[in-house]
């Protein structure tokens, strides 16, 4: 019933308990889809923004429960770009018509606010917009690199429930990460968050507070995706997340943001052989290609079985096509 409602009265905004009925009812997930594809196509249109993503180490200090580059996981080869190198995946990002390149990495102190704002500056003379996507870092370190010209910054929140937050994330404190989204927004960077679905010990109650944090924060893009479990970690005999629940997330939050950036995940497509079609005809808009070199991609797992998906530009823009949708040549800011 309830999400024939909305449909009928076009709902801006939900309760919690109408978000948490929406999530456990699998009786109208169609209809949910659809409604997040309505709302997509009305306002942001069938353009799929490309963002070209380099990760460019896969060192981190962090020992995440969740993630195959944890600090502790000693059966992982570690890697790190040079300036040099991650310049020159970005040139051939661009060559091809990539109009965002995004760096990520895990958090590894050898990039320092001088080491990045030289890489930023860099990468700014290709005329790309500029995600971040490396973690936790100082207000002073975050206005350097804005200055020195990034446009957008991605730090998930991963989970709200603050217990399960700090259960998964030793020595990580739940009030710093949101004080780095603050900041982040303070400084006018177009800000991105998100979450896991399906963490050991997370509730529906949980998600439905995360989809209600995202609004209240009017973050202007949001990355969702199931959680994977990773052979070298804490949690490699937990069960991964659940796709449709990960794709009714997604779909909820495009029905309450409208207008904002939302990836179809690269862990929605590990875990599903369609999965970035079917989020992309849910309310996703942008896709995220690997333009790191091929020898480190491999190296780069967050989760297993990452590395093998078609996530090269071309593959990419002919899926885009195959949908009827647009490989967009933009820049693809939040549209106001
Ligand atoms: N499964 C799915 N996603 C993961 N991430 C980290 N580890 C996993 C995992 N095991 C996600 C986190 C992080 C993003 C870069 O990758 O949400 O923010």
């Amino acid at each position: 019933m309830l999400v024939i409602t909305l449909l009928k009265t076009h709902l801006t905004m939900f309760s919690k308990k109408e978000i948490i009925d929406i999530l456990s009812d699998n009786s109208q997930n169609e209809e949910l889809f659809r409604l997040a594809d309505k709302t997509r196509v009305k306002y942001v249109g069938d353009e799929v923004y490309l963002r070209g993503l380099i990760e460019f180490s896969n060192i981190c200090k962090c020992t995440c429960h969740y993630c195959g580059l944890r600090f502790e996981n000693k059966a992982i080869e570690r890697y790190r770009l040079s300036a040099d190198e991650i310049i020159d995946c970005a040139k051939k990002a661009a060559s091809k018509g990539i109009k965002t390149i995004v760096l990520q990495s895990g958090e590894d102190i050898h990039f320092t606010k001088e080491v990045m704002c030289k890489i930023i500056t860099e990468i700014k003379k290709l005329n790309t917009a500029l995600t971040l996507s490396i973690g936790e870092r100082t207000f002073d370190d975050y206005k350097a690199f804005k200055d020195a010209g990034a446009d957008r910054y991605l730090l998930r929140i991963e989970t709200t429930d603050k217990s399960l937050y700090e259960r998964l994330h030793p020595g990580m404190d739940f009030y710093n990460r949101l004080k780095c989204l603050k900041n982040l927004k303070k400084l006018g960077y177009e800000t991105g968050s998100g979450s896991l679905v399906g963490l050991p010990g997370q509730s529906i109650e949980s998600l439905a507070d995360d989809i209600l944090f995202f609004k209240e924060n009017d973050f202007d893009m949001i990355g969702v995706g199931p959680f994977l479990p990773h052979p070298s970690t804490p949690l490699k005999d937990a069960s991964h997340g659940d796709f449709t629940l990960s794709l009714k997330v997604m779909a909820l939050i495009r029905i309450l943001m409208k207008n904002i950036n939302i990836p179809a995940t690269t862990a929605m497509e590990t875990l599903h052989q369609h999965g970035r079609i079917l989020a992309l005809q849910s309310g996703a808009n942008v896709v995220m290609p690997n333009v790191t070199k091929a020898d480190y991609k491999e190296k780069y797992e967050i989760y297993p079985d990452k590395s093998t998906n078609n996530n090269d530009i071309d593959t990419i823009k002919e899926k885009i096509i195959s949908i009827g949708r647009i490989a967009s040549k933009d820049f693809g800011f939040r549209k106001k």
